[in-house]
């Protein structure tokens, strides 16, 4: 399974990611962890980052996509993978698109979360990410247990000024990106709102539908009632593109 997690900052992209990566047996992707790796380790590449992250605005694509490309062509990810955060604007999805080509792969699928923009803020807000273990809590909807509560990290860009920001990115650059991808039948639309479960269960029955090119675990434990809950979520699909 190649595919992309797509939606706006605090969506539940990551938190998604991880419940995600285990049925597929794919890694997992994501341009902000990674480049937060590269500002924490002080390289060429995350100073260049820093500045623009630490504002809410998008690192230049000429870093990103170098980044990203190089991932994707390692050999963990010959079996698939599942990007997070990447492609976020329109030159970054055609160098994608240019780099699977060259590959002789393709996506499988484009999940887009959808959240309103009033309950982002609360989100992003309110997130407090375990550097030891990689978990991410909520202090109001998924509250950290007590012994790791002193190592939680808030993260520099989950202020309101620096959410307000990111949020405009999104609906300026990566927004316009989603037709690109309903065009080609790859896009499945999924409500973001409710619990992780209830948001992980629509997730894994929109995929239910997809014909990946490479087989998956979570395709071969396709229940049935999943089955009719990905047919009535492509409808929606078809109807909303
Ligand atoms: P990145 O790390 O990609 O940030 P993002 O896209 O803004 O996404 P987030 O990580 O903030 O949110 P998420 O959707 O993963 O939500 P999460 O699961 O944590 O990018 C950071 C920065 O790096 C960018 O601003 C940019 O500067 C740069 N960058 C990265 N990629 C780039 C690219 N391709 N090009 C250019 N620049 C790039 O959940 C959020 C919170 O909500 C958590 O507290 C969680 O517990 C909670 N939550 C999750 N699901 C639910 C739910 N269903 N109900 C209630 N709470 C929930």
């Amino acid at each position: 399974m190649r595919m992309i997690l797509i939606g706006p900052p605090g969506a539940g992209k990551g938190t998604q990611a991880q419940n995600l990566v285990t049925q597929f047996g794919i890694p997992h992707i994501s341009s902000g962890d990674m480049l937060r790796e590269a500002v924490a380790a002080g390289t060429e590449l995350g100073k260049t980052a820093a500045d623009f992250m630490k504002r809410g605005a998008l690192v230049p694509d000429d870093v990103v996509i170098g980044m990203v490309i190089e991932r994707i062509g390692k050999p963990d990810c010959a079996r698939g993978f599942m990007l997070d955060g990447f492609p976020r604007t329109r030159p970054q999805a055609e160098a994608l698109d240019e780099a699977l080509a060259r590959a002789s792969v393709a996506l499988d699928a484009v999940v887009l979360i959808e959240v309103a923009d009033e309950l982002i803020r609360e989100r992003v807000t309110g997130r407090r990410s375990d550097p030891v273990t990689g978990a991410i809590y909520h202090i109001k909807y998924k509250p950290p247990p007590p012994e790791v509560v002193d190592r939680l990290v808030h993260r520099a860009d989950d202020t309101e000024v620096a959410c307000s920001e990111r949020l405009d990115k999104y609906h300026r650059d990566t927004a316009p990106i989603i037709p690109f991808y309903a065009a080609r039948g790859l896009l499945k639309r999924v409500d973001g709102v409710g619990t992780p479960e209830e948001v992980l269960m629509r997730i894994t029955a929109a995929l239910q539908t997809v014909q990946s090119t490479s087989p998956t675990s979570a395709q071969d434990q396709a229940a049935p009632d999943q089955a009719d809950q990905a047919d009535q979520a492509d409808q929606a699909d078809q109807a909303a593109s």
